[in-house]
Parts: structure tokens; C-alpha cells; sequence
């Protein structure tokens, strides 16, 4: 089923793992000056997270007793050119040569996500994503990473959900920078956005070109309710489609114009707001649709879709749905249907480029972590993602969200993703049950499941 090199692997980000926020010439990102004003959980920040910075070698060591062959992990921009543009920091250079040198050796294929989130604050004052310069400011970053890692890891992802960003950061306001954008303002953000990711594109192919590179949305996704072929499309049309109040959140006006070149304009959203776009949209879009080597997506969770008189229906999941701690619902099917329909409308080999469970995890009397909901949660994704390669879909990858506790953003530290355990403490690590798990399955390929 799982291809012989597929891309068993687990994920992280830089401000979630890292720390050392105010070391060695680290810059500020929005996420600095966001948690510093109390706006999450308990006051929580990413000052000191799990101490990475510092601990990476043991981090690694645990990823080789793991048996991943890929770690995906972004690196933090304003490590790197603390003011976003101009001055490089060469201690920040150092530190990720450090790392990717690390696991090389170790025999782990670094994923490298030049964008999750925190984004210079020197930029952010500068007006972000709706200035005109924002797509070259961040080519002008790319260059630098592409020119200093690009000899050594060949495989790079654009950005990290950009609905994620531009919804919560610019929109709902509950993440980094905390503000609420009309949506002409977040119309045009994005809009750059995906002008930095097809840029940035071009880029890689004049610098690394025996390279690959991908892009990383999310969407929830919908799955159809029955086998009913009415019931299949009708799910298909709702994860494509774009609704005035939702078209922030959706698969389409993020993928559709980087993997087919156009914006979905028979939507409700286009009709609404493509008016917002900057007047050379469509020469923009020969840019943006720049063709990539692997389509990522991360996938959680889904929700229930049937077919209707007037079109479709998305339904609340059925009340014995297990949940997760942030009462996210578990639903493997949804790593079936979302890798099908990406795969039919797109064509490009997939990864799911994060996927896990967020639970209420302790150390018991014996010193270990019984997390046995994460490992059904696992089996059951899993499971479903061998079943949609069985049905022809091309899935190269799996990157478990995440390697270990971490910092989950406006929920701080309450919220644990890890298949380690963090002690935020004494910052000690402990492998949970499902990382002995998850272990075994890579050793046979995902036979056992
Ligand atoms: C995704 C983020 C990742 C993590 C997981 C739980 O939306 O990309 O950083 O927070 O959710």
C-alpha cells in the first residue's frame, strides 16, 4: 500500500518549539509582541517553548529512535534577517546548519516551511501583506534561505496555511497580529500572498534545481454522508466552494489559482469581493500558478455532507463522534475524501503535511504516557490513508503533527499535539505510547495497520 520510500515523518514550527526568542539576534515577530500583551492561554508565551534552540541534538536523537525518514520544520524568519529585510544574522544561519547538518547525519530528510506564522514585526509595522513590496520582501528571504540551505535540503514548502494567518491573524483576530481587516484588506493580503508563494517558486527553480517544492493549506473537509454518487458530488462542491462568509477557511480561492491559475469565480465569495483584487490579477495569476512538485495538506478533521434539492449540506458529525481536547472532532474518513478530491482536481503528488490529536495527556505512577486515544486516532487516519492510496490516490507522505508538546498557539501550553511529552518544568522529554506506536508502524512500512 504505502510506497517503499514514503515519507513517514512528524511536524513542527519555529516559534512553537524553539524559544531562545530573545537570543543570539533573533528579531521580534508578531508572535513575540502578540503573547507579550497576554493574549493567550494563561499569559503563555513562546520565550522559552520546549527549549529546541538548545536541544535539538536530543530532539534529533529522538526522531532517529523514532525511525521518521522526513522531519518538516519551519524556520523562523526573523531568526534569520531579524528586521525582515536587509541585515542577515549569521548566529541564526549557524543555528539551522546546525540542525539541518544534524539530521543528515542522523539520516532524516529535512521539510523545510519557510513561512508558519511569525512574521517579522518590522514588516508588520511596514503594513504586512498589503503592501505592495510584502511578495518581495519575502522572495528576498527565500533567496537567503535557498542560498545557505539549498545545498544540503531539497525539499521546501512555501507557507503554512495561509487561511490560518489571514483568518485568525487579520480577520478573527485571535492570532498574531490580533487585528479585524475589512475584506477588501484581507482580499489583497492574500492576494500577495500567493504572489510571494508562485515568486518565491520561480525562485527555487533557478537556485535548487534538482529541488522540489510545495505549498501547505488546510480546510476541514467534507465528507459525502453515503456512497451515493449525489451524495460523493455533493461533498466535492462544498470543499471547492466559496462562501461570502466562509471563503477565508476554503480549499479553493487558496489552491485553485496556484494549482490551476485561477481564482473560483463562479463562487458566491468571487462574485462578492474579486473586486477587491489589484487590477492586474489575472498577469499576477501566470505567477502564482507556477507549477510545484508535491501538493501538502493538512488534515484533521471533517464534517458530514449530503446532497440537497438546491445543492449541499454540511451537517454537524453524529453525536457518539469522538472529540479531541479543543473538541476538534475525530474523523479519519476525512483523510479518504480531502487527498481524493485534491487528488482528482489537481493531480500533483500529495502529503498530508500535518495531521494528529490534541489530548489530555500525564505522566501515570510509572513514568509513562498512556495516550491510547491518540494511538485509535492514529490507526484510524492512517488506515484511511492507505485505503485512498489503494483507490489510485499518489499520497508520497505523512508528517504527524506533532514530534512533542508544544506551544498551540492562543491556547498555549494547554494543549498537547506531541507524541512527547514536554515538561515544561524541567523541559524533560518523554515519548508517550504513541510515539513506541507510530515507531513500529514505520518499521513495517504501515503493514500492521
Ligand atoms: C495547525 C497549525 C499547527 C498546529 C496545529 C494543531 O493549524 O499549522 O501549527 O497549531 O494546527
Amino acid at each position: 500500500m504505502f510506497r517503499e520510500n514514503f515519507a513517514w515523518g512528524v511536524a513542527t514550527a519555529a516559534y512553537q518549539i524553539e524559544g531562545a526568542a530573545h537570543k543570539d539576534g533573533r528579531g521580534l515577530s508578531v508572535w513575540d509582541t502578540f503573547t507579550a500583551d497576554g493574549n493567550c492561554f494563561n499569559g503563555h508565551t513562546g520565550d522559552v517553548a520546549c527549549d529546541h534552540y538548545h536541544r535539538f541534538e536530543d530532539d534529533v536523537k529522538l526522531m532517529k529512535e523514532l525511525g521518521v525518514k522526513a522531519y518538516r520544520f519551519s524556520l523562523s524568519w526573523s531568526r534569520i534577517i531579524p528586521k525582515g529585510f536587509g541585515e542577515i544574522n549569521q548566529k541564526g544561519i549557524a543555528f539551522y546548519n546546525r540542525l539541518i547538518d544534524c539530521l543528515i547525519a542522523n539520516d532524516i530528510t529535512p521539510y523545510i516551511t519557510l513561512f508558519h506564522w511569525d512574521y517579522p514585526y518590522e514588516l508588520e509595522i511596514r503594513g504586512s501583506w498589503s503592501n505592495p513590496d510584502s511578495p518581495k520582501w519575502f522572495v528576498e528571504y527565500a533567496r537567503v534561505v535557498f542560498r545557505e540551505f539549498g545545498d544540503r535540503v531539497k525539499h521546501f514548502i512555501t507557507f503554512n496555511e495561509p487561511q490560518c494567518f489571514i483568518a485568525c491573524g487579520y480577520g478573527s483576530g485571535i492570532h498574531a497580529p490580533g487585528l479585524r481587516c475589512s475584506n477588501r484588506d484581507l482580499i489583497l493580503k492574500a492576494h500577495n500572498v500567493l504572489l510571494a508563494h508562485g515568486l518565491t517558486v520561480r525562485l527555487f527553480r533557478e537556485m535548487i534545481p534538482d529541488g522540489q517544492i510545495g505549498y501547505a493549506p488546510t480546510c476541514a473537509v467534507s465528507i459525502p454522508v453515503s456512497d451515493l454518487a449525489e451524495d460523493i458530488e455533493a461533498a466535492r462542491k462544498s470543499y471547492f466552494d466559496a462562501s461570502a462568509v466562509e471563503w477565508t477557511w476554503c480549499v479553493s480561492w487558496w489552491s485553485d489559482p496556484v494549482m490551476l491559475g485561477r481564482y473560483p469565480e463562479h463562487t458566491e465569495a468571487f462574485k462578492l469581493y474579486g473586486k477587491y483584487l489589484p487590477k492586474t490579477y489575472k498577469e499576477d495569476l501566470k505567477i502564482i500558478s507556477e507549477p510545484i512538485d508535491f501538493y501538502c495538506q493538512n488534515i484533521y478533521q471533517g464534517y458530514p455532507t449530503k446532497a440537497t434539492e438546491t445543492g449541499y449540506e454540511r451537517l454537524p458529525n453524529p453525536v457518539e463522534t469522538p472529540i479531541n481536547s479543543l473538541a476538534w472532532p475525530v474523523t479519519p474518513k476525512s483523510v479518504y475524501w480531502g487527498p481524493k478530491f485534491l487528488y482528482e482536481r489537481y493531480g500533483k503528488p500529495i502529503i498530508i503535511s500535518e495531521n494528529g490529536m490534541a489530548c489530555h495527556d500525564v505522566i501515570t505512577a510509572d513514568g509513562k504516557v498512556h495516550d491510547s486515544g491518540r494511538i485509535n486516532f492514529m490507526q484510524g487516519y492512517l488506515s484511511e490513508i492507505g485505503r485512498a492510496i489503494k483507490d489510485g490516490v499518489d499520497i508520497t507522505g505523512y508528517m504527524y503533527w506533532s514530534l512533542m508538546d508544544n506551544f498551540e498557539w492562543g491556547h498555549g501550553y494547554a494543549q498537547r499535539f506531541g507524541i512527547i511529552y514536554v515538561d515544561y518544568n524541567t523541559l524533560e522529554r518523554t515519548p508517550k505510547d504513541s510515539f513506541y506506536w507510530y515507531k513500529k508502524i514505520i518499521e513495517n512500512n504501515g503493514n500492521d495497520l
